[in-house]
């Protein structure tokens, strides 16, 4: 069976564009057709300015989240990074395969870096080396498939790259991974800026919609989306960004095609409004069940505690082993540990 690896950052309230550029397809494809792993990645919401008490906050509500959007902790391994040493005991490995210039080529580093200067702010060292922890996460599971949206098809190629060069000077330790997309809204625009990404965002965020906006929140914000001049409703991503961004939001909500669609109506605001009802419908039943989980948080945390001693358990063998391989002497406790035949 294959084994899918993904995560998500517990850096703000989770938005529409996580849930279908991820969550949503491993809810109802990847859980079943493989053996998945799915992790809340909070040693990566400590790589830019952070309130303690808010990221525990929103590790515990994207912990929720993924339960009600529909991950079953009976078929897939749902826990949170920080539970699992390997994690950290691998990205010191891989820091010493990386180089320092393939990190500062990261897009995401790059402009992530950018803002935080311009606003007068340090970069955190870790912002640097985020996508080498990211590598370890996917690599320690011997991941085959990393479902994730658009935005980080380069943080995955990165993670091939220092697999196969580890593989090569140290012997095979490492599955090569590679990502995988949905077919459509790998990328949901902000509905206020639709040539910038929907991120998570501190704010209250007039162009984001949230999974756990009321309707009456949704349909305020898509109503208001931004759209482009001219007033015939065609897909085109390069001249019609705004246009296009809705109909693949409700291509996705309904399981349409945004170019059909697009034939499909007269005006702006009959698409507004046809694309605000599928997303209240599409995210009716996943806040009807956030509501319920939320009153059971111990059940939250005992799904918690037993993903990561499943995750432990996964990842420790093949970082152990990355170890010896790389040169590192066990302790004695462990020397009847497997040894890689690695390269000399
Ligand atoms: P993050 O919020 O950065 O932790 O992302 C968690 C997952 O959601 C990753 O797989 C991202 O690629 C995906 N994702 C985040 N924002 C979007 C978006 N606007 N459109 C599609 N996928 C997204
Ligand atoms: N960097 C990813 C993001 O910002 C989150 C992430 C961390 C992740 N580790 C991962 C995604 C491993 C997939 C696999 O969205």
């Amino acid at each position: 069976m294959k084994r899918v690896f993904s995560g998500v950052k517990p850096t703000g309230h989770l938005t529409l564009g996580n849930y279908l550029g991820a969550m949503r397809q491993w809810a109802a494809e990847d859980q079943h057709r493989a053996d998945a792993l799915f992790c809340i990645v909070d040693l990566h919401a400590l790589t830019i300015d952070h309130d303690p008490a808010r990221v525990r906050r929103l590790s515990r509500q994207a912990a929720t989240l993924l339960l009600a959007s529909g991950l079953d902790p009976q078929v897939c391994t749902v826990f949170v990074q920080s539970h699992v040493d390997e994690h950290a005991r691998l990205s010191y490995l891989l820091e010493c395969v990386a180089t320092d210039g393939e990190m500062r080529r990261m897009i995401q580093y790059r402009e992530k870096a950018a803002r935080e200067q311009r606003r007068g702010g340090s970069v955190r060292l870790s912002l640097l080396t985020y996508p080498v922890l990211m590598a370890a996460d996917i690599l320690a599971y011997g991941t085959d498939e990393v479902p994730v949206g658009d935005d980080q098809t380069q943080h995955v190629e990165l993670t091939r790259d220092l697999a196969v060069r580890f593989n090569q000077r140290y012997g095979q330790a490492f599955v090569v991974p590679r990502a995988t997309h949905p077919k459509v809204a790998a990328r949901v625009m902000n509905l206020q800026d639709p040539r910038s990404k929907m991120g998570k965002s501190d704010d209250a965020g007039p162009g984001i919609v949230y999974v756990l906006d009321e309707p009456d929140v949704v349909r305020r914000k898509v109503m208001r989306a931004m759209t482009d001049s001219g007033r015939d409703v065609v897909y085109d991503r390069e001249s019609r960004p705004g246009v296009a961004n809705l109909l693949e939001i409700l291509a996705a909500c309904t399981g349409g095609n945004p170019e059909a669609l697009g034939g499909v109506y007269e005006s702006y605001g009959d698409l507004k409004r046809d694309t605000a009802e599928a997303v209240i419908e599409m995210l009716r039943p996943v806040q009807l069940r956030h509501k319920e989980l939320c009153a059971d948080p111990g059940y939250v945390e005992g799904v918690l505690r037993d993903g990561a001693e499943r995750a432990r358990g996964m990842a420790r063998p093949t970082v152990d082993a990355a170890y010896r391989a790389i040169g590192l002497l066990p302790a004695a406790a462990e020397s009847g540990a497997p040894v890689l035949k690695a390269a000399r």
